[in-house]
Protein backbone atom coordinates (compact mmCIF):
# COMPACT_ATOMS: atom_id res chain seq x y z
CA UNK A 1 0.00 0.00 0.00
CA UNK A 2 1.42 4.00 -1.04
CA UNK A 3 2.86 4.92 2.56
CA UNK A 4 1.15 8.93 3.04
CA UNK A 5 3.97 10.71 1.86
CA UNK A 6 3.83 8.93 -1.43
CA UNK A 7 0.29 9.60 -1.64
CA UNK A 8 1.21 13.06 -1.21
CA UNK A 9 3.53 12.62 -4.13
CA UNK A 10 0.82 11.34 -6.51
CA UNK A 11 -1.04 14.51 -6.30
CA UNK A 12 2.04 16.23 -8.13
CA UNK A 13 3.02 13.56 -10.05
CA UNK A 14 1.95 9.53 -10.95
CA UNK A 15 4.34 7.38 -8.77
CA UNK A 16 5.88 5.34 -11.31
CA UNK A 17 6.72 1.51 -11.51
CA UNK A 18 10.49 1.28 -9.78
CA UNK A 19 12.17 1.15 -13.46
CA UNK A 20 15.73 -0.15 -12.34
CA UNK A 21 14.69 -2.91 -10.44
CA UNK A 22 18.14 -4.41 -10.11
CA UNK A 23 20.34 -1.67 -10.18
CA UNK A 24 20.86 -1.00 -13.76
CA UNK A 25 20.15 2.82 -15.17
CA UNK A 26 16.83 2.91 -17.32
CA UNK A 27 17.39 1.28 -20.59
CA UNK A 28 20.97 -0.43 -19.23
CA UNK A 29 22.12 -3.99 -19.07
CA UNK A 30 25.71 -5.21 -16.91
CA UNK A 31 26.59 -8.70 -16.43
CA UNK A 32 29.79 -9.10 -14.32
CA UNK A 33 31.44 -12.30 -14.29
CA UNK A 34 28.76 -13.84 -14.85
CA UNK A 35 28.43 -17.94 -14.34
CA UNK A 36 25.95 -20.12 -14.79
CA UNK A 37 25.68 -24.02 -14.63
CA UNK A 38 22.87 -26.57 -14.78
CA UNK A 39 24.60 -29.79 -12.58
CA UNK A 40 27.43 -30.66 -14.20
CA UNK A 41 26.98 -28.96 -17.53
CA UNK A 42 28.20 -25.45 -17.65
CA UNK A 43 26.45 -23.14 -19.70
CA UNK A 44 27.78 -19.92 -19.21
CA UNK A 45 30.93 -18.91 -18.03
CA UNK A 46 33.26 -15.32 -17.22
CA UNK A 47 30.16 -13.43 -18.89
CA UNK A 48 30.86 -10.04 -18.66
CA UNK A 49 28.67 -7.37 -20.54
CA UNK A 50 27.76 -3.53 -20.85
CA UNK A 51 24.69 -2.67 -22.75
CA UNK A 52 24.24 1.12 -23.39
CA UNK A 53 20.40 2.27 -23.21
CA UNK A 54 18.84 1.99 -26.56
CA UNK A 55 21.75 -0.24 -28.28
CA UNK A 56 21.03 -3.13 -30.22
CA UNK A 57 23.19 -6.16 -29.41
CA UNK A 58 23.26 -9.14 -31.44
CA UNK A 59 24.05 -12.65 -29.99
CA UNK A 60 25.75 -15.35 -32.29
CA UNK A 61 27.09 -18.58 -31.15
CA UNK A 62 26.72 -22.30 -31.92
CA UNK A 63 23.53 -24.32 -30.44
CA UNK A 64 23.87 -24.97 -26.60
CA UNK A 65 26.39 -22.07 -26.06
CA UNK A 66 24.00 -20.49 -23.45
CA UNK A 67 22.23 -17.84 -25.31
CA UNK A 68 18.95 -18.32 -24.26
CA UNK A 69 20.26 -18.63 -20.72
CA UNK A 70 22.20 -15.09 -20.96
CA UNK A 71 18.24 -13.72 -22.28
CA UNK A 72 17.06 -15.13 -19.18
CA UNK A 73 19.36 -14.22 -16.80
CA UNK A 74 18.77 -10.52 -17.82
CA UNK A 75 14.91 -11.03 -17.37
CA UNK A 76 15.51 -12.06 -13.96
CA UNK A 77 14.05 -15.69 -14.85
CA UNK A 78 17.18 -17.44 -13.65
CA UNK A 79 19.33 -15.83 -11.42
CA UNK A 80 23.45 -16.76 -11.61
CA UNK A 81 25.67 -19.15 -10.03
CA UNK A 82 28.55 -16.72 -9.42
CA UNK A 83 29.16 -12.71 -10.94
CA UNK A 84 26.09 -9.89 -11.22
CA UNK A 85 23.04 -9.18 -13.52
CA UNK A 86 21.62 -5.76 -12.88
CA UNK A 87 19.30 -4.46 -15.66
CA UNK A 88 16.42 -2.19 -16.21
CA UNK A 89 12.78 -4.02 -16.57
CA UNK A 90 13.36 -6.80 -19.38
CA UNK A 91 10.83 -8.33 -21.50
CA UNK A 92 11.43 -11.67 -23.02
CA UNK A 93 10.54 -12.85 -26.34
CA UNK A 94 11.09 -16.17 -25.89
CA UNK A 95 12.51 -18.66 -29.24
CA UNK A 96 8.84 -20.20 -29.74
CA UNK A 97 6.36 -17.17 -30.46
CA UNK A 98 4.58 -18.46 -27.33
CA UNK A 99 1.13 -16.99 -28.89
CA UNK A 100 -2.19 -18.72 -27.16
CA UNK A 101 -4.24 -20.39 -29.51
CA UNK A 102 -7.36 -19.71 -28.45
CA UNK A 103 -6.80 -15.96 -27.61
CA UNK A 104 -7.38 -13.59 -30.56
CA UNK A 105 -4.14 -11.58 -32.44
CA UNK A 106 -5.47 -8.61 -30.54
CA UNK A 107 -5.60 -10.26 -26.82
CA UNK A 108 -2.23 -11.99 -27.52
CA UNK A 109 -1.00 -9.09 -28.71
CA UNK A 110 -2.18 -7.17 -25.21
CA UNK A 111 -1.88 -10.19 -22.36
CA UNK A 112 0.78 -7.69 -20.58
CA UNK A 113 -1.82 -5.44 -20.08
CA UNK A 114 -4.24 -8.04 -19.12
CA UNK A 115 -2.11 -9.84 -16.67
CA UNK A 116 -1.13 -6.22 -15.39
CA UNK A 117 -4.58 -5.59 -14.46
CA UNK A 118 -6.32 -3.52 -17.06
CA UNK A 119 -9.27 -4.57 -18.49
CA UNK A 120 -10.24 -6.73 -21.74
CA UNK A 121 -11.37 -3.13 -23.56
CA UNK A 122 -8.43 -0.98 -22.20
CA UNK A 123 -6.12 -3.74 -22.67
CA UNK A 124 -7.60 -3.84 -26.29
CA UNK A 125 -7.62 -0.44 -26.62
CA UNK A 126 -3.91 0.40 -26.03
CA UNK A 127 -2.64 -2.41 -28.55
CA UNK A 128 -4.90 -1.44 -31.10
CA UNK A 129 -3.19 1.51 -32.51
CA UNK A 130 0.03 -0.54 -33.14
CA UNK A 131 -1.56 -3.03 -35.18
CA UNK A 132 -1.60 -0.37 -38.10
CA UNK A 133 1.32 0.79 -37.22
CA UNK A 134 2.92 -2.43 -37.59
CA UNK A 135 1.11 -3.87 -40.93
CA UNK A 136 -1.36 -6.28 -39.14
CA UNK A 137 -4.31 -3.70 -39.42
CA UNK A 138 -7.63 -6.53 -40.21
CA UNK A 139 -6.08 -9.25 -38.31
CA UNK A 140 -7.08 -8.13 -34.72
CA UNK A 141 -9.65 -10.89 -34.32
CA UNK A 142 -7.57 -13.38 -36.17
CA UNK A 143 -6.47 -16.31 -34.08
CA UNK A 144 -2.85 -17.73 -34.38
CA UNK A 145 -3.21 -20.86 -36.46
CA UNK A 146 -4.96 -17.94 -39.13
CA UNK A 147 -1.87 -15.80 -39.16
CA UNK A 148 1.07 -16.37 -41.52
CA UNK A 149 4.45 -16.87 -39.60
CA UNK A 150 5.54 -13.51 -40.03
CA UNK A 151 2.14 -12.09 -38.80
CA UNK A 152 2.35 -14.43 -35.54
CA UNK A 153 5.84 -13.18 -34.57
CA UNK A 154 4.60 -9.08 -35.30
CA UNK A 155 1.67 -9.88 -32.88
CA UNK A 156 4.43 -11.98 -30.45
CA UNK A 157 6.47 -9.03 -31.17
CA UNK A 158 4.12 -6.35 -29.98
CA UNK A 159 3.02 -8.35 -27.07
CA UNK A 160 6.79 -8.21 -26.12
CA UNK A 161 6.64 -4.55 -26.72
CA UNK A 162 3.47 -3.77 -25.17
CA UNK A 163 5.02 -5.13 -22.02
CA UNK A 164 6.05 -1.26 -21.54
CA UNK A 165 9.70 -2.47 -20.18
CA UNK A 166 12.71 -0.66 -21.69
CA UNK A 167 15.28 -4.31 -22.47
CA UNK A 168 13.69 -6.52 -24.66
CA UNK A 169 15.27 -9.44 -24.90
CA UNK A 170 14.71 -11.39 -28.75
CA UNK A 171 15.24 -14.96 -28.86
CA UNK A 172 15.51 -16.13 -32.49
CA UNK A 173 12.88 -14.17 -33.36
CA UNK A 174 12.84 -15.12 -37.24
CA UNK A 175 14.62 -18.36 -36.67
CA UNK A 176 11.47 -20.43 -38.03
CA UNK A 177 10.93 -17.96 -40.69
CA UNK A 178 11.46 -18.72 -44.27
CA UNK A 179 14.63 -16.09 -46.01
CA UNK A 180 12.48 -14.19 -47.70
CA UNK A 181 10.11 -13.51 -45.02
CA UNK A 182 13.02 -13.32 -42.68
CA UNK A 183 14.86 -10.30 -44.50
CA UNK A 184 11.35 -8.47 -44.61
CA UNK A 185 11.05 -9.12 -41.09
CA UNK A 186 14.33 -7.86 -40.33
CA UNK A 187 13.46 -4.60 -41.96
CA UNK A 188 9.98 -4.36 -40.39
CA UNK A 189 11.91 -4.82 -36.52
CA UNK A 190 14.45 -1.71 -37.25
CA UNK A 191 11.21 0.35 -38.44
CA UNK A 192 9.44 -0.73 -35.46
CA UNK A 193 12.37 0.12 -33.17
CA UNK A 194 12.71 3.31 -35.23
CA UNK A 195 9.11 4.18 -33.63
CA UNK A 196 9.88 2.66 -30.37
CA UNK A 197 13.10 2.55 -29.47
CA UNK A 198 14.33 0.05 -27.02
CA UNK A 199 17.32 -1.31 -25.72
CA UNK A 200 17.43 -4.81 -27.35
CA UNK A 201 19.51 -7.77 -26.96
CA UNK A 202 19.21 -10.47 -29.66
CA UNK A 203 19.84 -13.93 -30.55
CA UNK A 204 20.12 -15.25 -33.92
CA UNK A 205 22.43 -18.14 -35.47
CA UNK A 206 22.23 -15.80 -38.64
CA UNK A 207 25.55 -13.76 -38.71
CA UNK A 208 23.44 -11.62 -41.62
CA UNK A 209 21.00 -10.44 -39.74
CA UNK A 210 22.95 -10.07 -36.50
CA UNK A 211 25.17 -7.05 -38.63
CA UNK A 212 21.69 -5.90 -40.19
CA UNK A 213 20.02 -5.10 -37.26
CA UNK A 214 22.31 -4.55 -34.70
CA UNK A 215 24.79 -2.04 -33.73
CA UNK A 216 27.14 -4.34 -32.15
CA UNK A 217 27.15 -8.58 -32.50
CA UNK A 218 28.68 -10.50 -29.83
CA UNK A 219 30.37 -13.91 -30.84
CA UNK A 220 30.36 -16.87 -28.14
CA UNK A 221 32.26 -20.09 -27.89
CA UNK A 222 30.69 -23.62 -27.93
CA UNK A 223 29.53 -24.34 -24.32
CA UNK A 224 30.63 -22.96 -21.49
CA UNK A 225 29.80 -19.74 -23.68
CA UNK A 226 31.98 -17.21 -23.54
CA UNK A 227 32.42 -13.66 -25.02
CA UNK A 228 35.00 -14.12 -27.61
CA UNK A 229 34.73 -11.54 -29.87
CA UNK A 230 32.95 -8.14 -30.20
CA UNK A 231 32.14 -6.37 -33.33
CA UNK A 232 30.70 -2.64 -33.76
CA UNK A 233 28.66 -2.80 -36.65
CA UNK A 234 29.35 1.09 -38.34
CA UNK A 235 26.16 3.35 -38.58
CA UNK A 236 26.21 3.54 -42.29
CA UNK A 237 25.66 0.03 -42.63
CA UNK A 238 27.36 0.17 -46.68
CA UNK A 239 27.16 -3.55 -48.40
CA UNK A 240 31.09 -3.52 -47.90
CA UNK A 241 30.67 -2.71 -43.76
CA UNK A 242 28.38 -5.25 -43.78
CA UNK A 243 30.05 -8.46 -45.28
CA UNK A 244 33.12 -6.95 -43.11
CA UNK A 245 30.88 -7.71 -39.91
CA UNK A 246 29.92 -11.18 -41.42
CA UNK A 247 33.30 -12.51 -42.80
CA UNK A 248 34.95 -11.14 -39.07
CA UNK A 249 32.03 -12.58 -37.07
CA UNK A 250 32.12 -16.02 -39.28
CA UNK A 251 36.13 -16.37 -38.61
CA UNK A 252 35.55 -15.62 -34.67
CA UNK A 253 33.13 -18.39 -34.59
CA UNK A 254 35.21 -20.61 -36.61
CA UNK A 255 37.98 -20.22 -34.77
CA UNK A 256 36.54 -20.89 -30.92
N1 LIG B 1 16.54 -25.57 -17.37
C1 LIG B 1 17.60 -26.27 -17.76
N2 LIG B 1 17.92 -27.44 -17.14
C2 LIG B 1 19.02 -28.13 -17.50
N3 LIG B 1 19.87 -27.75 -18.47
C3 LIG B 1 19.59 -26.62 -19.11
C4 LIG B 1 18.45 -25.82 -18.81
N4 LIG B 1 18.45 -24.74 -19.60
C5 LIG B 1 19.53 -24.86 -20.40
N5 LIG B 1 20.22 -25.98 -20.10
C6 LIG B 1 21.47 -26.41 -20.73
O1 LIG B 1 22.33 -25.29 -20.80
C7 LIG B 1 23.00 -25.23 -22.04
C8 LIG B 1 22.69 -23.92 -22.72
O2 LIG B 1 21.31 -23.90 -23.07
P1 LIG B 1 20.66 -22.68 -23.85
O3 LIG B 1 19.24 -23.01 -24.07
O4 LIG B 1 20.97 -21.43 -23.13
O5 LIG B 1 21.49 -22.71 -25.23
P2 LIG B 1 21.27 -21.87 -26.58
O6 LIG B 1 22.57 -21.22 -26.91
O7 LIG B 1 20.09 -20.97 -26.42
O8 LIG B 1 20.97 -23.02 -27.64
P3 LIG B 1 20.07 -22.97 -28.97
O9 LIG B 1 20.87 -22.15 -29.97
O10 LIG B 1 19.96 -24.38 -29.39
O11 LIG B 1 18.76 -22.34 -28.63
C9 LIG B 1 22.53 -26.46 -22.82
O12 LIG B 1 23.49 -27.48 -22.67
C10 LIG B 1 21.24 -26.85 -22.16
O13 LIG B 1 21.04 -28.24 -22.24
MG1 LIG C 1 18.25 -20.91 -27.33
Amino acid sequence: MDSPSVATANVEAPVQEPRNVKGGAEGEVHLAGVTRSFGAVRALEGIDLDVRAGERVAVVGPSGCGKTTLLELVCGLQQPDAGTVSSSPAVLMPQRDGLLPWLRAIDNAALAARLAGASRDEARARAHPLFAAFGLEGFERARPHELSGGMRQRVAFLRTLLSGKPVLCLDEPFGALDALTRHEMQEWLAQALAREPRTVLFVTHDVEEAARVADRVLVMSPRPGRITAELAVPPSRTPDELLSVRERALEALRSC
